[in-house]
């Protein structure tokens, strides 16, 4: 019989009660479920709603019932329509008559939101631990790498050369940001909805505030009806781990470029790469391609979110029971996807003979001659232009601009002199880079100092 079994006549139809059951997913939330039924069930005999020893019984059977479940004890089905029906039936199976009163002053409409907030909050912790991990594998590759010059590339093309140290640590930047996005997050998720009931708050004299004490919640939320409607916590959540994963496929999509045999600026661990079931050559960056490709399904459960809420009439409507599983689905990626990054960082290989030898080709000085032309006096423009003629004539006669002699720069711009060899050295390009943020090794050691005093500072 099911627990709101008194108004029915006759059962309901089975293929509506699989349809209907959320226990297969929300069972995740078994364990917020007991905490917050023990922080309830306390503020109930604290207000003398419920006689405290009985409250002390139904306490002390909430935590057999949770250890029991975490050694495997508890069997449920679909028949038991979702996790708070089945622990209140569990509880009512052990101690009859008492157990029916944990759910006085409570509906599972301020019940579900109370096990999600207690659900994102913890994994909102667990994220920020994660990103800051990742972030410090990352300025320590950086450190390793402060002399390490690369190609940078705007559209796939070689630009200009850059620190290998300076690149990855722009993933430090991005990082940064989505561990504060996640500490705003945590705001909006950590207040207590218990009390708001099924809608409009209850008839009984509760203590809100007791609860949230209990739970360690930071506030109580303000408007009952909004409370059991609200999953903007949740949406948040389901954004910044979208952001978040957006971030970490660009970083796979340029390691796993790095990592092909036409550049060898990295090369992977075998750890995280696969073979092929032909082709007995093969090592593919399958773990990256992954970190990638599975970035897709956290944009589907952020999108999927909000179309579930969008037009949805107040306050509590089922609908929002199809929250769980794209929220349960992005944190798991989430969580792997970071822990797995960070592994692939500290195992990797960095090639730095050849990304040296990419500078060589692509005349990626080129700026640094027009700039050298401005040292000189020409306007900008026109040395533009006069270098945009120099490297037409180095492609047609294959040669890099260094390999160029004075003569020959003279014939485009008798301003060049012999200094300009030491002026467009690769070494030189990096280190005139001074400009706040750039690439020269003294900036990149200053952001790295920040990222280290940021990450210090941060709690
Ligand atoms: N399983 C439900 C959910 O996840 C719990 C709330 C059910 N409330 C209700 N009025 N039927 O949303």
């Amino acid at each position: 019989m099911k627990l709101w079994q008194g108004r029915f006549s006759k059962d309901t139809a089975r293929i509506f009660d699989e349809f209907n059951a959320s226990i297969m997913v929300d069972i995740n939330l078994f364990e917020y479920d007991v905490m917050g039924s023990v922080a309830h069930v306390k503020m109930l005999s604290k207000c003398d709603i419920i006689p405290e020893d009985e409250g002390k019984l139904i306490v002390n059977t909430l935590y057999e019932i949770l250890n029991d479940f975490k050694e495997g004890k508890i069997e449920f089905d679909m028949s038991d329509e979702d996790v708070h029906m089945l622990i209140e039936k569990e509880l009512i199976k052990r101690i009859g008559q008492v157990g029916k009163k944990v759910h006085t002053a409570r509906s599972r409409n301020d019940q579900v939101v109370l096990d999600e907030r207690l659900f994102c909050r913890e994994k909102n912790l667990y994220l920020q631990e994660l990103i800051k991990n990742l972030i410090d594998t990352i300025i320590k590759l950086a450190e390793e790498n402060i002399d390490t010059i690369m190609p940078g590339f705007t559209h796939l093309q070689k630009a200009q050369p850059v620190l290998f140290s300076h690149y990855i640590l722009a993933y430090a930047q991005m990082l940064k940001r989505d561990l504060l996005r996640f500490r705003q997050n945590f705001i909006s998720i950590n207040l207590n909805p218990l009390g708001s009931a099924a809608l409009a708050g209850t008839t009984f004299d509760i203590d809100r505030f007791f609860v949230a004490d209990q739970l360690e919640f930071d506030g109580v939320t303000e408007n009952s009806i909004d409370t059991v409607s609200d999953r903007d916590f949740i949406l948040e959540m389901l954004f910044n781990i979208a952001m978040l994963q957006m971030h970490l496929s660009r970083l796979a999509e340029d390691f796993i470029i790095f990592n092909t045999d036409e550049f060898r600026f990295i090369e992977l661990d075998d750890a995280f790469c696969s073979g092929s079931s032909i082709m007995p050559q093969k090592k593919n960056p399958d773990a990256l391609e992954l970190i990638r490709g599975k970035t897709g399904r956290t944009f589907g459960n952020l999108i999927g979110l909000l179309t579930v809420l969008k037009a949805l009439p107040l306050s509590y409507n089922k609908d929002m029971q199809e929250d769980k599983e794209f929220l349960f689905d992005s944190i798991d990626t989430a969580e792997k996807s970071l822990i797995i990054v960070n592994e692939i960082l500290k195992t990797l290989k960095v090639n730095k003979e050849n990304m040296l030898l990419a500078c060589k080709s692509g005349f990626i000085n080129a700026t640094d001659l027009a700039d050298y032309l401005v040292t000189k006096g020409v306007a900008f423009r026109d040395a533009h232009f006069v270098v945009g003629n120099i490297v037409k004539y180095c492609i047609e006669n294959n040669k890099s601009l260094e390999e160029l002699s004075t003569e020959e720069f003279k014939r485009f711009c008798d301003k060049i002199e012999e200094d300009v060899f030491k002026f467009i050295s690769l070494e030189n390009c990096i280190k005139r880079r001074k400009s706040y943020g750039a690439t020269s090794p003294e900036l990149v050691k200053k952001q790295i100092e920040n990222l280290k005093e940021f990450l210090r500072a941060y709690e």
